[in-house]
């Protein structure tokens, strides 16, 4: 894992930034394949990137996209919808067409059968490129709540009490927030390519702590990303505060600089 610890959460969004920078220009002519996720830890992220679209002409135009949830019952247009966010707060101001973007459908009949189709359709485009991600303060990833298995596909949870009331924000009551959800699990997202998790603020410090340092366990489900080859963590100072060895990863981060500037 490369951890970079940052002074803010814009900051953070620009180190992210040019990792999706990075794999959109490197992409062969099929374009990249981006692994998105809604929540307010990317968003610094997103902002970056509809910047450097807006004033640098980085493009997303040859792109495609798949997001890692969708809550059952939801369709595409709710407000609520994990489709409608993503449109709003990153879609909807790049140029990537909303129909290379797909989630897993919410109203879908058959939850189960579109949960299958779903793991399909990413293999079918040839796998994600680059996976974003935020953790929950139980150290779920997506909705791969504590006890999911390492191995799991995408498939329909139920969310837990702690995350209902984590996302109760967003609803006008923790009763409105839907039990269950469509996400991809623990073995999809560690297919992707390339991982890059983001955290800021203090109630994500022993997460991010167990994430970096804890043993792997279905406990904290973030904790599989330690069998990935290529995942960067984006943490800020709070977030970075329950780290047994922070200044190794300072100190690591730091030759790495220097090993590139003399590649150079
Ligand atoms: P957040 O959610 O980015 O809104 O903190 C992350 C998550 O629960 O996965």
């Amino acid at each position: 894992m490369e951890i970079h610890i940052v002074d803010s959460a814009e900051t953070g969004g620009i180190v992210v930034a040019d990792l999706f920078e990075e794999v959109l220009r490197g992409a062969g002519e099929q374009g990249a394949v981006l692994g998105l996720a809604t929540g307010s830890s990317p968003l610094p992220a997103y902002a970056e990137l509809i910047r450097r679209h807006r004033e640098e002409g980085l493009s997303f135009a040859s792109a495609r996209a798949f997001l890692l949830d969708e809550y059952v019952g939801l369709p595409d247009e709710h407000e609520q919808s994990y489709h409608r966010f993503i449109r709003e707060n990153f879609i909807d101001h790049i140029d990537l067409p909303e129909s290379a973007v797909q989630s897993p459908r919410g109203t879908a009949e058959d939850p189960v059968a579109e949960a299958r189709a779903y793991d399909e359709r990413i293999r079918e485009a040839g796998g994600v490129d680059l996976q974003i991600l935020g953790i929950g303060s139980n150290g779920h990833i997506a909705f791969n709540e504590p006890g999911s298995s390492l191995g799991s596909r995408t498939r329909v949870v139920g969310l837990t009490r702690s995350t209902i009331a984590d996302n109760s924000r967003y609803f006008d009551s923790p009763e409105e927030v839907p039990q269950r959800a469509l996400s991809q699990g623990l073995g999809t997202i560690l297919e992707a390519r390339r991982i890059v998790l983001t955290a800021t603020g203090e109630n994500k410090a022993a997460a991010v702590a167990q994430l970096v340092e804890g043993g792997i366990s279905a406990r904290w489900p973030a904790t599989v990303l330690q069998m990935h080859q290529d995942v960067t963590v984006v943490v800020d100072e709070a977030a970075a505060s329950g780290l047994e060895l922070s200044e190794d990863y300072r100190h690591a981060r730091t030759l790495r600089i220097i090993e590139r500037g003399n590649a150079r």
